[in-house]
């Protein structure tokens, strides 16, 4: 169905009805600092939790580090010549912090920052819009050292190197997000460790999560007070959570676990409280404590716009005796306070990381949020598909990647013709990089990296995506 507020520009379409977008959708990729910048001890950079946590044996599959990447930090502007020739109309990047403010206080590291200044001296050169992302997981290490995200003082830390990007960028940057997934930072990072900084006490990732939101509450102050044209907000990772049945205990388990990850975030930061709910079902693992007076009120500071990232649907289960255990993000230790709670397979598709793949759900996450929560912009700042690539005569063929974002497209399109404010859509990822506790072994990438040879290789997504942004939308079903 095509959208009748936007009809086909005449002449643009050489085949049947198309989905078209609204004019002016901010069509963009996504990278992460450590995911692809390699150059770790270059230009004054210093250590973040992910380089400590990447070099600890056994954190990362098969050992795998940031410290090469992709090469981004010396390859930069071959990067973005090719981002121009995919047609992107952004570019979402994060800032690393230890590379522009070494060791996470004092003064600014001026050779860090000019790497920055450079990359969006090159994106305004080509016509992309930046998209700055101030924290995307690589806290500075003497901060971790001091407390980490559990201590309360990160937060004005954070607030300080916000500023300090802020006087270095803010006259070249519209869009800034403060934080990349809060969830995982406090959840992945202090709950269950299979992330950085490894640690695991449900306590602590709840305090993580709380003040991961005032850093953000108090950098968006800062930022407000000294760039007051900028379009500021944050990133969220939401899920719709199902109950497998409507038998009252999935019910019950899927609002549990839809208060751990999606409104832990959302109602502290759009409604300035934190859900009753929550606080009921953590009472055994903090009496939230940590919260002070004033801190929801500076944490639900008005923003201008919010990311959403978006990959998979939670179908989740009450306990029954005897349950096997499940790995990763259903890691009992993910969700303090809910650790009994089972995770449904339902048997559907997955990608190459066991993600199910839920297009509809995708409508289902924008329409909530603008529905329950907000009026504001919304932006897609990531959603794709790790699958196994391979190179066949110097060409990567990943029709399956494709399909995923030609169906998410589709479901985006279905949430802005059910009236929600949706302003733009970043893929994840422009590159294939650094997963994470995957290391190099997920692929996420429209552009297929050699990690020998650094060569990159376009894949069928990519010229498909191009293809998607030169009409400003797909070709009917
Ligand atoms: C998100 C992260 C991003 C990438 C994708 C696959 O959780 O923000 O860095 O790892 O997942």
């Amino acid at each position: 169905m095509s959208n009748p507020d936007h009809p086909p520009a005449v002449g643009v379409l050489d085949q049947g009805p198309e989905l078209i977008f609204p004019p002016g959708f901010l069509w963009g990729a996504a990278t992460a600092a450590y995911q692809i910048e390699g150059a770790a001890t270059e230009g004054g950079r210093t250590p973040s939790i992910w380089d400590t946590f990447s070099h600890t044996e056994g954190r990362v599959l098969a050992g795998h580090t940031g410290d090469v990447a992709c090469d981004h930090y010396h390859r930069m502007p071959s990067d973005v010549r090719l981002m121009a020739e995919l047609g992107l109309k952004s570019y979402r990047f994060s800032v690393s912090w230890p590379r522009v403010q070494p060791g996470g206080s004092g003064p600014a590291n001026a050779e860090g920052l000019d790497f920055y200044r450079r990359l969006v001296d090159e994106l305004l050169g080509h016509g992309i819009e930046p998209w700055l992302t101030l924290y995307h997981w690589d806290l500075p290490q003497p901060l971790e050292d001091a407390g980490g995200w559990p201590a309360r003082d990160t937060a004005g830390r954070f607030a300080d190197y916000a500023e300090l990007v802020a006087d270095a960028l803010g006259d070249r940057v519209t869009y800034w997000t403060t934080l990349n997934e809060p969830w995982c930072s406090a959840f992945l990072g202090y709950g269950s460790g299979v992330h950085a900084p490894g640690r695991s006490d449900g306590a602590d990732a709840v305090r993580a999560g709380h003040h991961l939101m005032l850093g953000h509450g108090l950098a968006v102050q800062a930022l407000r007070a000294s760039r007051p044209q900028a379009q500021l907000g944050i990133t969220v990772n939401l899920y719709p959570v199902t109950p497998a049945s409507d038998a009252p205990a999935d019910v019950d388990a899927a609002r549990r676990i839809d208060a751990l990850a999606n409104r832990f975030f959302l109602d502290p930061v759009l409604r300035g409280s934190y859900p009753t709910d929550l606080a009921a079902d953590l009472r055994e693992v903090t009496d939230f404590g940590h919260v002070r007076d004033g801190d929801l009120a500076v944490i639900s500071t008005p923003l201008d716009l919010v990311g959403v990232n978006y990959y998979s649907r939670h179908v989740v289960a009450a306990p029954v005796e005897g349950a096997e255990p499940e790995p990763y993000w259903r890691a009992p230790s993910c969700w303090p306070g809910s650790e009994d709670v089972r995770f449904v397979t339902r048997g559907v598709p997955v990608t190459d990381m066991d993600w199910e793949i839920d297009a509809p759900g995708l409508t289902e996450t924008l329409r909530r949020v603008h529905e329950e929560y907000t009026d504001l912009p919304l932006y897609v700042t990531e959603n794709g598909s790790a699958f196994v690539d391979a190179v066949v005569d110097g060409q990567v063929d990943d029709g399956d990647r494709l399909a995923y974002f030609d169906a998410h497209l589709r479901a985006a399109h279905e949430a802005i013709n059910a009236g929600v404010p949706l302003r733009g859509y970043f893929a994840w990822s422009l590159m294939d990089n650094f997963e994470w506790a995957w290391g190099y072994t997920k692929r996420f990438g429209m552009v297929w990296i050699d990690y020998d040879s650094q060569a990159r290789i376009p894949k069928s997504s990519a010229r498909w995506y191009a293809e998607v942004i030169r009409r400003n939308g797909l070709a009917a079903q």
